[in-house]
């Protein structure tokens, strides 16, 4: 697929993805989530991508939302449908074997916003602004944003982000635990690359199991979750990585993963 409205570029195991509708502030519509769930099966299906970067084009905005202009016209039934569309899109994303580092260079509104959520980890510009501004166009978040927000800032502080559509700048987003770091605005690239090649020296079998035994935990009771973690830490010690992890360790030397 001839991508159009977004940026694929692959830099030593970092998968680059630069959402590049500028004129529009990046807002998701169709072509561009369709552009999006497409680039999710290859990356998915693409062993040497060990870490994703998603960030925005231009300065000003990450994500401004879904775009409003799609939307206007849409009947009952169409703004289900693409509300179904754009969660499914962006749970490919949460599923992905492969850590996703959210780069958020601007406005991250509405979808933009949950687009940052389905990711692993966020980082953010000091520029950066957060919200999710749907009641002022008289509908809610669609793409998982009443669910996700809840999950990762508690549910006082997302109801008042919810019911207010207020817009939060970057440090707030951090101390409510929406961002994990916030960068100046230069900086934000090299910050996001700098954690990317950090995880990619660790063991990536062991790192995309974290990351599933995370996910699969939160949707479930606390004793079915650590019975997960059980069997994937089972697992790990059938990998060579284990071996080379411990031995190193053992003889006091770097270790030299393989993903294997
Ligand atoms: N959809 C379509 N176009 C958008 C857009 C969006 N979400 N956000 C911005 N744009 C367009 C503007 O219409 C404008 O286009 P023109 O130059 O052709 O007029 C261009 O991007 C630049 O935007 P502004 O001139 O508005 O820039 P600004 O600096 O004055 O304001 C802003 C920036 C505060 C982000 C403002 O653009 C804005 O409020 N955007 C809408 C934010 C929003 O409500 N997002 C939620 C959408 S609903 C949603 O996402 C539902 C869901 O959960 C799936």
């Amino acid at each position: 697929m001839e991508y159009s409205n977004l940026l694929y570029e692959k830099d030593g195991g970092i998968g680059f993805v630069t959402l590049n509708r500028p004129k529009a502030l990046n807002a998701l519509n169709a072509a561009l989530m369709k552009e999006i769930s497409h680039l999710m099966d290859q990356i998915a299906a693409d062993p040497t991508v060990q870490v994703v970067i998603i960030t925005g084009s231009g300065e000003k905005s990450f994500v401004a939302g879904a775009d409003i202009t799609e939307m206007q016209p849409m009947s009952a039934v169409e703004g289900r449908n693409w509300g179904k569309f754009g969660q499914a899109t962006f749970d490919k994303i949460e599923k992905l074997p492969q850590p996703v580092i959210a780069a958020v260079n601007g406005f991250a509104l509405g979808g933009g916003c949950e687009l940052a959520m389905a990711c692993d980890i966020r980082i953010a510009s000091e520029k950066a602004k957060f919200g999710q501004p749907e009641v002022s166009l008289g509908i809610t978040p669609g793409f998982g944003g009443t669910q996700r927000l809840s999950r990762l800032v508690g549910k006082g502080r997302a109801k008042e982000l919810l019911f207010t559509g207020d817009l939060i700048d970057a440090q707030e987003a951090y101390r409510i635990g929406l961002v994990n770091k916030v960068t100046a605005p230069e900086e934000l690239l090299n910050a996001a690359k700098a954690l990317a090649q950090k995880i990619m020296s660790r063991a990536p079998v062991a790192v995309q199991v974290c990351k599933a035994a995370v996910n699969e935990g939160l949707d479930v009771d606390l004793d079915s979750g650590v019975a997960y973690e059980a069997e994937v830490f089972g697992l790990c010690f059938a990998t060579g990585d284990q071996k080379e992890g411990m031995a190193a360790f053992v003889e006091k030397r770097p270790a030299k993963f393989t993903g294997k």
